[in-house]
């Protein structure tokens, strides 16, 4: 066993999140780091032999996985215990240390409903498991939802303060593990020729969408879960925020996780709370109604199991966002996100300003001076060339595009694209986002999980946006299942600013 072995402890290591996406991970760490995992132990109420937690496991895994755990399947192992049970966590501690690599780092990875957080934190500490002794560290994963809003999430970073170091903490945000999401720093800080660029002199807006075409899906629970949350908590208030700040953060001194995590910060204490008076021009709240995604009927967000007849949760919101700094001042950041959207996808699209004088492509029946006119009126919008598109999900990579002559006599500029794509560029799918997390972790490189006040500056947000949708009451509207969701989002572009991407 290598110095730096570690075991993995799951709590609800049988649950969805673990088979699904916890256990293919670390098989692939097993191969890209052999010796890093000593033991993999999986937690949960129910008594269960270590042969049968694998075969579970491995009739979960997808085929090309299944060879990788093969390797890592002998030192996989389920102890049973309740976290809200302090006495079956005394005896943890022995069964753990007489499991592979008891004796060396122990990362505890919570996948458990968000109210078991708390006495999963505190059982750990009072039984002991969370003190560090010499190269044995401690570190505990916590998934989201972190909080469901400031208060709850203050007062759980208090509760977690009480009994753990903040270098023992680590939040996580899937969506800091993809590849492109982490290129954004790369793309940002490694090229000179963008950086003097990305500021409000020669950005006129950015606008983000994450789409999905799924419901509620068949998740145990999901329904009620998500009838209890909506879309701005459930995926602005984390994936979304996380890539404002990384679109707008200022260049950190050096690549130290607490100064990135800082300048990130920094970012999400300056997003403007918006103005209750202005809120119903300034976001978009739905639910989806029955519809047809891909094809299939689908059923409307209130007949989703789990969910109220009478409910008002939105499972689609727009918003347009400002962040006040020197860097930003006024450019509109365009957050959108739905569910039962006809395609999935993600992607950031950064529109350049139009060039100070327009020279090209008037149209023949206007003269100069009416077609500048037209211009500074916004009766005539004009394409803007240098749109630059980063796409996060499904297809990674980057768009840039730019207006050339197209051939003939005219002088008439069309678009023209440099594609830069992932899967072209490094004939590779880039490394499952739980995968680089959870070897960060285990490096003890807290970088891509969040900060505690990371998390209450996003949920500050959030909360003034859900206070000035009540306020204003703002409607929440309602769109068919598998269409772009209520036009009235499209409001949230003003005079000539462009139109919503769809992909
Ligand atoms: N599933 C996903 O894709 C996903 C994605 C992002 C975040 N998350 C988050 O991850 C967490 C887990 O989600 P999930 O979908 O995996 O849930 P799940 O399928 O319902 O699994 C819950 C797990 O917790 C165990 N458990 C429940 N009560 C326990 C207790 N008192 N002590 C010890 N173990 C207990 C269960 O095992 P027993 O019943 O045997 O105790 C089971 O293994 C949630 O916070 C969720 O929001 C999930």
């Amino acid at each position: 066993m290598t110095a730096a072995a570690a075991q993995v402890v799951i709590f609800g290591g049988t649950g969805d999140l673990s088979r699904r996406k916890l256990m293919p991970a670390l098989a692939a760490i097993d191969q890209q780091e052999p010796g890093r995992i000593a033991s993999v132990v999986g937690i949960g109420r129910r008594p269960k032999p270590d042969a049968a937690f694998r075969a579970d496991i491995t009739g979960d895994l997808a085929p090309d996985v299944r060879g990788a755990f093969t390797a890592l399947a002998p030192r996989v192992f389920y102890r049973p215990a309740d976290v809200a049970d302090r006495s079956s966590l005394d005896t943890l501690e022995r069964a753990l240390a007489e499991l592979p690599g008891g004796d060396v780092g122990r990362l505890y990875y919570l996948a458990l409903e968000a109210d078991l957080f708390e006495p999963a934190v505190r059982g750990l500490a009072d039984a002991g498991l969370v003190a560090e002794r010499g190269d044995a560290w401690r570190r505990v994963v916590v998934e989201k939802p972190f909080g469901h809003d400031l208060e709850s999430a203050r007062a759980l970073n208090r509760m977690v303060e009480q009994y753990l170091r903040e270098s023992q903490v680590y939040r996580i945000d899937h969506y800091l593990g993809k590849e492109t999401v982490q290129n954004l720093l790369g793309f940002r800080f490694h090229n000179a020729i963008f950086e003097p660029l990305w500021n409000a002199h020669h950005i006129e807006l950015v606008q983000m969408t994450v789409a999905e075409t799924v419901g509620m899906g068949l998740g145990k629970g999901r329904g009620q879960f998500y009838d209890e949350t909506g879309g701005l908590r459930d995926m602005v208030q984390n994936h979304m925020l996380q890539l404002v700040s990384l679109i707008a953060m200022e260049p950190p001194s050096s690549l130290d996780p607490e100064e990135i995590r800082s300048r990130k910060v920094d970012v999400l204490r300056a997003l403007r709370c918006p103005d209750p008076d202005g809120m119903l021009a300034e976001g978009v709240r739905a639910r989806y109604v029955a519809g047809e995604v891909d094809g299939k009927r689908v059923a409307g967000f209130r007949s989703e199991e789990g969910v109220a007849p009478e409910s008002t949760t939105e499972t689609y919101v727009a918003l347009r966002a400002e962040i006040g700094t020197w860097r930003w001042g006024e450019v509109p950041f365009l957050l959108r996100h739905g569910k039962r959207l006809p395609k999935r996808f993600t992607e950031v699209v950064v529109h350049f300003r139009t060039p100070p004088l327009s020279l090209f492509d008037r149209p023949g029946d206007l003269d100069d001076i009416a077609y500048r006119r037209a211009l500074r009126s916004g009766a005539l919008c004009e394409m803007r060339p240098n749109v630059l598109r980063l796409r996060i999900q499904p297809s990674e990579g980057i768009e840039l595009t730019f207006g050339v002559k197209a051939p003939g006599a005219a002088m008439r500029m069309v678009p023209a694209t440099l594609d830069f794509d992932y899967r072209e560029r490094f004939g590779t799918e880039p490394p499952e986002a739980y995968q680089r997390l959870l070897l960060d972790a285990l490096h003890g490189d807290p970088t891509l999980f969040l900060r505690a006040d990371e998390i209450e500056a996003a949920w500050r947000w959030v909360d003034a946006v859900r206070a000035g949708w009540e306020r204003a009451r703002v409607p929440v509207l309602e769109y068919p299942a598998g269409t772009w969701g209520p036009t009235e989002a499209d409001q949230l572009f003003h005079g000539c600013e462009g139109s919503w991407s769809n992909g």
